[in-house]
């Protein structure tokens, strides 16, 4: 019994209460801390920017449009964070399916700890389950320490590939990505959706048809969605044993076909006895649109995710429809002939087809 408690505590990423400013710190903490955050500005100041989705600007840093706590968790990552090899990232483009996988890849991982009954997904929000490292890497200072977690950790990001330090993805080094995405159609409407609900009410609204622009551009948070898409379906290619690429629209007609590619990914596919015994249906019925939508803590009883001292989600926020292909009830056909045409021609040679399939 102890030893289930403490397993329970230890596999699930509660990060500690934070101000921005740790009481404990040191003046020359404090100072250090001040000329991070002066060269951040520094970086930031010298960056095309554009209108934002959430705030009011995103910055192209490197290819990508992302906001400057994006930036600040890109550059600790790069310089404090130390993978493992047993590390696996969830990687995504926003609104592509990381609050679907979380829950899959914890659920999947963790299978012989927890009984249907205990277990953590029904009691917290999938986004505690592990860490979204983007922002938690800043959570404590100098940053925040993950070497409790049990292996395999598992850290969920919206990073770029191209803009990852090489130790996490390169070809010779021994962590793993599990990466989903979507039809482009699907994903800016979830994300339009997502992001008026989290923008300041200060800030005037962002219309559909202006956010259907910008995303065509290019320009939203951690886009351009192609090249984002891009990065991780070649380094797949590259190495299908370090990167598996998922696709929504595939998890949604097959779930279960799904997890035992991602549980044989993941170094823990089901045994004969285990798939007898229904396991593999157990965890996509657990993880399902249904089950964790219709869950007390994700239908505004569990309070939110904190991804920042000043961004807090309510788990409620990241269940909207779950569905493939809303974006009919968005998109006039002229729209929608026209995104199809730009993914046609980013992914033209990739052999990566995205927005054909349909249920
Ligand atoms: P919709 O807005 O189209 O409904 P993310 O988790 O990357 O933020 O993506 C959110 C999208 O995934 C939302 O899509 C949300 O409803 C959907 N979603 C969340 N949990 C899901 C689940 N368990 N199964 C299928 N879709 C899910």
């Amino acid at each position: 019994m102890a030893t289930s408690t403490y397993l329970l505590h230890n596999a699930c990423y509660n990060p500690k209460p934070i101000n921005g400013h740790n009481q404990n710190q040191t003046k020359q903490q404090e100072e250090e801390q001040e000329a991070f955050n002066q060269n951040l500005e520094t970086i930031v100041a010298t960056l095309p920017k554009n209108k934002g989705w959430r705030g009011l600007h995103i910055y192209n840093y490197k290819g990508f449009w992302v906001s400057p706590e994006v930036i600040k968790g890109i550059l600790l990552i790069s310089d404090h964070f130390r993978p493992q090899p047993t590390d696996i990232f969830l990687a995504a483009f926003m609104k592509c399916g990381t609050t679907w996988l979380k829950a899959l890849m914890f659920a999947t991982v963790n299978r012989h700890r927890y009984t249907s009954s205990d277990h953590p997904i029904l009691r917290s929000g999938p986004h505690s389950l592990f860490p979204f490292l983007d922002t938690h890497i800043f959570l404590d200072y100098p940053v925040t320490n993950f070497d409790h977690l049990p292996a395999p950790r598992l850290f969920a990001t919206h990073i770029a590939h191209s803009l990852l330090p090489v130790a996490m993805t390169s070809p010779e080094t021994a962590c793993r990505f599990v990466y989903v995405c979507r039809d482009p159609k699907d994903a800016i409407v979830s994300k339009w959706h997502f992001m008026r609900k989290l923008r300041s009410k200060e800030l005037p609204p962002v219309s559909f048809d202006e956010a259907f622009e910008l995303f065509c551009n290019g320009v939203s948070e951690y886009g351009p969605f192609w090249e984002h898409v891009l990065g991780y379906w070649k380094a797949s290619q590259e190495s299908p044993e370090k990167v598996l690429f998922l696709k929504y629209e595939d998890m949604k007609r097959d779930p279960a076909a799904e997890v035992r590619k991602l549980a044989a990914f993941m170094g823990r596919g089901f045994t004969a006895e285990e798939e007898r015994g229904g396991v593999v249906d157990e965890i996509v019925k657990m993880c399902s649109f249904e089950s964790l939508s219709n869950l007390e803590v994700n239908k505004g009883g569990g309070g939110g995710q904190k991804f920042t001292a000043k961004v807090v989600v309510e788990n409620r926020e990241f269940f909207r429809k779950g569905k493939v292909g809303d974006w009919e009830n968005y998109l006039t056909e002229e729209m929608k002939d026209r995104i199809d045409a730009i993914t046609g021609e980013k992914l033209k040679d990739s052999g990566l087809v995205l927005g054909a399939t349909k249920l």
